[in-house]
């Protein structure tokens, strides 16, 4: 240890950098974490995840209260926006919760170094003028926006994620370039608000990546709901004219041009991983195609000492996924056996209802092997029903031969919630049947997973 500064240096405060962090310092090395943001937590506490839940959950009230779906049971309000409050409750969750991690570096010993991070060798980085050898550095350093080429975010009438949670005013009309999960949720937020919501997404669905049948439900519902979608249609400039966007769009097979006005554009076509600025040539380190930085099983790049987690690596670009590479990084490196299964990841969009699966989609499935899949709506769920809550259904997908549980898709009111329990069957190994004979409380919404296991096999009670 002598002539190093840290046993483990962490480049990257998000939620895969600090996990790592703390989790290493609790193990008994001496660790440093640099970040050059004002505030720990990284894009997900700061201008990701957090955030956009505050907004989808203020925004929801005021929706329910909007359309009708109070008064269906009995409550009759007439909302009144407060925008300037609602974006406060936001800023300060994102205050309290940036805060708690300073705190947790604080009471586990982490070291936070202020600044960007560059390196001068392999076991090397500079931070603010200052360098810092470590025998373990992980990089952790996260995502930002993919530009669309020829477009301008100016964060006000064309704006990314972030300028998308800090509109000064609800717009009259929003375009959003992607029909992905962050167009879907931060549209969602607006038109709850009172904007007119249109969606350009290049595919013929929206949600890419998540089960077919789960990506046709939400384009109904979204519809249902006054969203405009344009599927299919590829964006092919915006020109900003005062405080006016004219989008060119044109079909994704090619064809005729069309325009559409909006006094909000909302880019949100994908992110790509963070790795300008590190110089990762000094440490002999570079990126694949997609700009990401390879590791093997154990989060070990080709470096020795070097290893990556987080959106910066390959695999879904989502925050569970890099706190849990986070814990079996610090493992890894303190000499324990630290492992995530990227076979069981959940997914959710918190949208309403909320969108999540795990596992594999039914496409999929099916090109691994014979299949059996067991389906419930949530209209027959007495809980959903009872709470005005039709929309959506559990699908279980199971191996026809062994019965075991390789995929779970939802869309339900508390879908996100509800996934947990299918992500924790499949990573014990269940099979339909250990779902359909485990007693679920009643009346509750995660019954249709039992429901829809006991579909499996062609047996549901209530369908
Ligand atoms: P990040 O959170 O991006 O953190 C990386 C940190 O590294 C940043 O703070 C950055 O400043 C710092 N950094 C970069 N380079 C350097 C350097 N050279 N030196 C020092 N510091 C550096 N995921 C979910 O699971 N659920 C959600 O609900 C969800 N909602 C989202 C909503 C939005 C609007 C967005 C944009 C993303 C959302 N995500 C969500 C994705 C989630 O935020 C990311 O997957 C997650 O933050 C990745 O964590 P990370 O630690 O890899 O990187
Ligand atoms: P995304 O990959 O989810 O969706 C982008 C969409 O844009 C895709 O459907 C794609 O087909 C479409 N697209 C690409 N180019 C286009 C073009 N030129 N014209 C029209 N459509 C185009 O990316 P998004 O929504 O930007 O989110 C980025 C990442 O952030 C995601 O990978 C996601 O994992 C993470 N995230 C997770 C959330 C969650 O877990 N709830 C919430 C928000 C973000």
């Amino acid at each position: 240890m002598a002539d190093y500064d840290y046993d483990v240096l962490i480049i990257g405060a998000g939620p895969g950098g600090y996990v790592a962090a703390i989790r290493a310092a609790q193990l008994g090395l001496k660790t440093a974490c640099v970040e050059g943001r004002d505030t720990l937590g990284g894009t997900c506490l700061n201008v990701g995840c957090i955030p956009s839940k505050a907004m989808l959950h203020a925004s929801e009230y005021f929706d329910a209260a909007a359309n009708g779906s109070m008064a269906k049971m009995g409550v009759l309000v007439e909302p009144k926006l407060d925008l300037e409050a609602m974006h406060a409750q936001r800023r300060d969750a994102v205050k309290q919760l940036t805060g708690g991690i300073e705190f947790l570096f604080k009471k586990n010993k982490v070291d936070w170094l202020k600044g960007y991070a560059q390196f001068t060798t392999a076991d090397t980085v500079e931070v603010a003028g200052k360098s810092y050898r470590a025998k373990n550095i992980v990089i952790a350093t996260g995502s930002n926006v993919t530009p669309l080429p020829g477009v301008t975010i100016d964060q006000k009438v064309v704006v990314d994620s972030t300028g998308a949670l800090e509109l000064p005013k609800v717009p009259k009309k929003m375009v959003v370039i992607g029909g992905g999960v962050i167009g879907l949720e931060l549209g969602s937020v607006w038109r709850r608000l009172g904007a007119e919501v249109i969606v350009v997404e290049f595919l013929d669905a929206l949600l890419p990546g998540m089960d077919m049948d789960v990506r046709k439900e939400a384009a109904k519902i979204f519809k249902k709901q006054g969203m405009t979608l344009k599927l299919g249609t590829k964006v092919t400039g915006v020109a900003v004219k005062g405080n006016t966007a004219t989008l060119t769009l044109e079909p994704a097979a090619g064809g005729a041009t069309e325009t559409l006005e909006a006094d909000c554009v909302l880019v949100s076509i994908g992110r790509r991983p963070n790795t300008d600025g590190l110089a990762l040539d000094k440490a002999g380190l570079d990126v694949n195609a997609r700009g990401q930085i390879e590791i093997d099983h154990d989060f070990r790049t080709k470096v020795a000492g070097i290893w990556g987690i987080g959106d910066v690596v390959p695999g879904p670009m989502l925050a569970h996924k890099a706190e849990d590479e986070g814990i079996a990084v610090a493992e890894n490196i303190a000499g324990q056996t630290g492992i995530v299964n990227h076979a069981v990841i959940p997914s959710v969009v918190y949208t309403w209802p909320e969108i999540a699966g795990v596992g594999l989609t039914e496409d999929q499935a099916k090109e691994q092997g014979e299949i059996k899949v067991g389906k419930f709506p949530m209209l027959a769920n007495s809980r959903a029903k009872t709470n005005h809550e039709p929309d959506g259904f559990v699908k279980v997908i199971a191996d026809a031969k062994t019965d075991r549980v390789v995929g779970v898709w939802c869309i339900a009111s508390v879908a996100g919630t509800m996934i947990a329990q299918a992500a924790q069957a499949m990573e014990f190994g269940a099979t339909s049947e250990d779902i359909a004979y485990t007693c679920h409380a009643h009346p509750t919404h995660s019954e249709a997973i039992k429901e829809a296991a006991m579909a499996v096999t062609g047996k549901p009670i209530h369908m």
